[in-house]
């Protein structure tokens, strides 16, 4: 654990929020990760709010051994008749947001929120995230994300959705593979050998796409079923692509669901493709679009722009639904914009305000030729103004996103929202390829 991710996990809860609880008899509590029964409790207490089935032992234990790193906040009822299962669960922990131009910042991930169904809208939510949001903030944490369940709830906290998702549907018997085809070669390995690379790989590209984070604990055994818990892990089939020089450059891991009616309209579904190169790309995607029996593969969280919509004979044949899926929360304006790289220089000032009042403030962006951004306080009269939300700043963050939209959308004012546009954004489309 890196100190900044030490200090968030270990931080003390914030005052205000266990008043603003104690005067409804309710108890903010952090539970201990070593806190065997305690964290039972709270998992499943988890389980109950996600609408899942009590979790067996096994499920129990497998979750125990994974959970070491996640800061754990359960909300108590001391009159409910079973007083340790808490009424709200809450978990946060330090990971790496990957930004434009390559590189990451430290953002607090958010899972796993609940608020029973006994104890909902009467704030318990809010006491939590407006806590624990102060909380990583003085921790010197400059940004959160989560993936939401619904997505009507945190934009009132001042996240926004700046990655979305694609979930693609191709008919594989229309849109014919017309892509290169690469002179590495494709070889099935075991679920084993997969959960083995699979980690190195996704770290190896995860800083080049914008919106990506360090997979969380527990994650690479549930993709490859190797966890105990793991559901029908028999149906998962897994690849690697070796390149001609005999280097590994890529991985996937797929499920096929047979059509009984019809042997060869089965469907195969993409559970996880990472490639390194452009060549590993187009050998996985290649493999899996010219599977026999295999009439329909689909793929969930793939970029909107995902270029096998390029390498396929009929682009019809693909479908693309989007949707919202990393949403992004600046805490620290100065230390965000900073951090990710721009593809023009220029100058702008940001007018940012924050119903959390974490985040509000008046600064001066001055990006310089290589796209590196200073930012500061010091803000000049000549300057082109944005004034915007921390919301809005936070949906423009990753570049994927035009500002120009959010400003014919009446979200922001800008003295030149096109030149502020073009200054924010980045070619490669923000994508994260996971839930957590
Ligand atoms: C979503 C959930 C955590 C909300 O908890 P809660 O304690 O009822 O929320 P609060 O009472 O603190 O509400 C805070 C604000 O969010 C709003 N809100 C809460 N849940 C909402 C929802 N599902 N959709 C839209 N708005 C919602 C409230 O109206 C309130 O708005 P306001 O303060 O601006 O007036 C709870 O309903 C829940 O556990 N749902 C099932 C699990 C889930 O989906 N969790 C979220 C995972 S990402």
């Amino acid at each position: 654990m890196t100190d900044l991710a030490a200090r968030h996990h270990d931080g003390p809860l914030d005052d205000d929020a266990r008043r603003v609880l104690g005067e409804q008899e309710l108890e903010l509590r952090l539970v201990a990760n070593t806190d065997e029964t305690a964290a039972r409790h709270w998992n499943q207490a988890v389980a109950r709010g996600f609408l899942d089935s009590e979790l067996t032992e096994v499920q129990q234990s497998a979750w125990f051994e994974r959970q070491t790193q996640r800061r754990l906040l359960g909300v108590y009822d001391t009159a409910a008749p079973d007083p340790d299962r808490p009424v709200a669960t809450f978990a946060s922990w330090v990971t790496e947001l990957s930004v434009p131009g390559g590189r990451g910042i430290p953002a607090a991930a958010i899972s796993t929120v609940t608020v029973a169904p006994t104890h909902r809208r009467r704030g318990v939510l809010r006491s939590m995230m407006t806590g624990e949001l102060r909380r990583a903030h003085a921790a010197g944490v400059p940004v959160a994300v989560l993936t939401v369940s619904e997505s009507t709830i945190y934009g009132r906290f001042g996240f926004a959705a700046a990655a979305m998702s694609g979930q693609l549907k191709i008919d594989v018997r229309r849109g014919r593979w017309s892509g290169p085809c690469p002179d590495g070669r494709i070889d099935f390995i075991t679920r084993e050998r997969f959960r083995e690379i699979a980690p190195e790989l996704h770290d190896r590209v995860r800083l080049d796409q914008p919106g990506e984070i360090e997979m969380p604990v527990g994650h690479w055994d549930r993709f490859a079923g190797t966890r105990p818990d793991a559901e029908k892990p028999e149906r998962l089939r897994a690849v690697q692509y070796t390149d001609t020089e005999g280097a590994l450059r890529g991985v996937a891991l797929y499920a096929y669901e047979e059509n009984d009616d019809d042997f060869a309209r089965s469907k195969v579904q993409i559970h996880r493709l990472i490639a390194e190169t452009p060549d590993a790309y187009a050998a996985l995607w290649r493999f899996l679009l010219e599977l026999d029996l295999v009439a329909e593969l689909t793929a969930s969280e793939q970029s909107v722009e995902e270029p096998v919509l390029w390498m396929i004979s009929d682009r019809r044949a693909a479908h693309l639904w989007v949707g919202d899926h990393q949403w992004v929360r600046i805490l620290d304006v100065p230390a965000a914009l900073a951090a990710r790289r721009y593809p023009a220089s220029g100058r702008i000032a940001l007018e940012v305000t924050d119903p959390l009042g974490i985040a509000a403030g008046r600064w001066l962006l001055d990006i310089d030729a290589a796209g590196e951004a200073t930012v500061s306080a010091d803000v000049p009269d000549d300057v082109p103004v944005v004034r915007l939300g921390v919301t809005e700043l936070s949906a423009v963050y990753l570049g994927s996103v035009s500002l120009a939209t959010l400003a014919a959308a009446g979200r922001v004012e800008a003295d030149d929202g096109v030149a502020a546009a073009a200054l924010l954004s980045w070619p490669v489309p923000a994508r994260l390829s996971f839930w957590y």
